[in-house]
């Protein structure tokens, strides 16, 4: 597939770098200020890894990306809430053009997802949204194997940042603050964390799920959110006395979605530690289906976007 990317941060960048190994090619990148197209498609990851990546292979506007001959749209800028704009946008003008869409950015399918449904219904192309989940897990896929109709719920720790914060606080005794800041430090956490410990982050990823279980109906209005801000130190030491952790859990049903700090077992499944995400698929006739890994970085991420693409079909 000939793929052109738009958001050229962690995630577009490593979808140009290992879309190769999959036998893909990239002919554009482009970034929300400037476009950065390379129409024969060679080196366009190099080029951009280089200092004067614009000046190589010339700077213009995204709207570039839409002519260039194309077969999937990558879309991966930056998520944005309410009306998802400029993400919806861009997905619209690529199935308007009977495009493939396969996107990384959690907002047009959380905030407008009949919309997209309904733009794809008349397009020759179709969505895919692998990657605004639990990074590397498959999880869409997952319940698309099993089929929607027989999943009955999804819960699970879908906040790699928070977990990391609830389990170092947990380990080593110390406040949030103190934790949050050592993860800016460390790059866990981004410069503006709130969507990550305010609980926003993964409201939209059970929003996402609760969509695909519902075909639709839900928005991140719709979630029921409590953060981890308040939780003190004293709430894991206690837990930790009676054998329980306290983890960032979500759950999407076909009623709702919710997302808040809940006591799990220590050892149990759901007390997954650091940034590793875990997501428990309930399914009405052969239980739950436990899957657990990184839920978010460049190279994971991508990972699950190429597995998209390599779903979709030949136009
Ligand atoms: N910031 C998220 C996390 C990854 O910490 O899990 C992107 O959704």
């Amino acid at each position: 597939m000939r793929l052109a990317i738009l958001g050229a941060g962690a995630v577009g960048r490593s979808v140009a770098d290992l879309a190769g190994e999959y036998g893909h090619e990239v002919v554009a990148l482009a970034d929300s200020s400037h476009a950065v197209v390379d129409e024969s498609g060679v080196a366009v990851a190099d080029a951009l890894g280089s200092k004067d990546a614009g000046d190589a292979l010339g700077s213009s506007d995204p709207a570039d990306v839409f002519e260039t001959d194309y077969d999937v749209l990558v879309e991966a800028t930056p998520t944005t809430l309410g009306d998802a704009e400029p993400g919806f946008s861009h997905v619209e003008r690529a199935l308007t053009d009977d495009r493939h869409v396969v996107l990384a950015n959690k907002g047009p399918v959380a905030e407008r997802y009949e919309e997209l449904r309904a733009l794809e219904a008349d397009s020759a192309g179709s969505i895919r949204f692998e990657a605004t989940v639990g990074g590397a897990i498959p999880v869409c896929s997952t319940i698309e194997d099993c089929t929607p109709q027989s999943v009955t719920a999804v819960r699970g720790v879908l906040n790699g940042t928070a977990n990391f914060i609830l389990t170092r606080m947990a380990a080593e005794g110390l406040d949030y603050e103190h934790v949050l800041a050592e993860a800016q430090d460390l790059g866990v956490a981004e410069a503006d964390p709130t969507f990550d410990v305010d609980g926003t982050d993964a409201a939209l990823k059970f929003v996402i799920l609760a969509n695909v279980l519902s075909e639709g109906g839900f928005s991140l209005e719709d979630a029921e959110v409590t953060g981890i801000q308040n939780v003190p130190g004293s709430a894991l030491d206690l837990a930790a006395e009676d054998g329980r952790t306290i983890r960032l859990i979500g759950e999407a049903t076909r009623e709702g979605v919710r997302v808040g700090p809940r006591l799990v077992p220590e050892n149990g499944a759901l007390a997954v530690t650091g940034t590793r995400n875990i997501v428990q698929i309930e399914t009405k006739n052969a239980g739950s289906l436990h899957n657990s890994g990184r839920g978010a970085g460049g190279p994971e991420t991508a990972t699950a976007v190429l597995s998209d693409v390599g779903r979709l079909p030949s136009l």
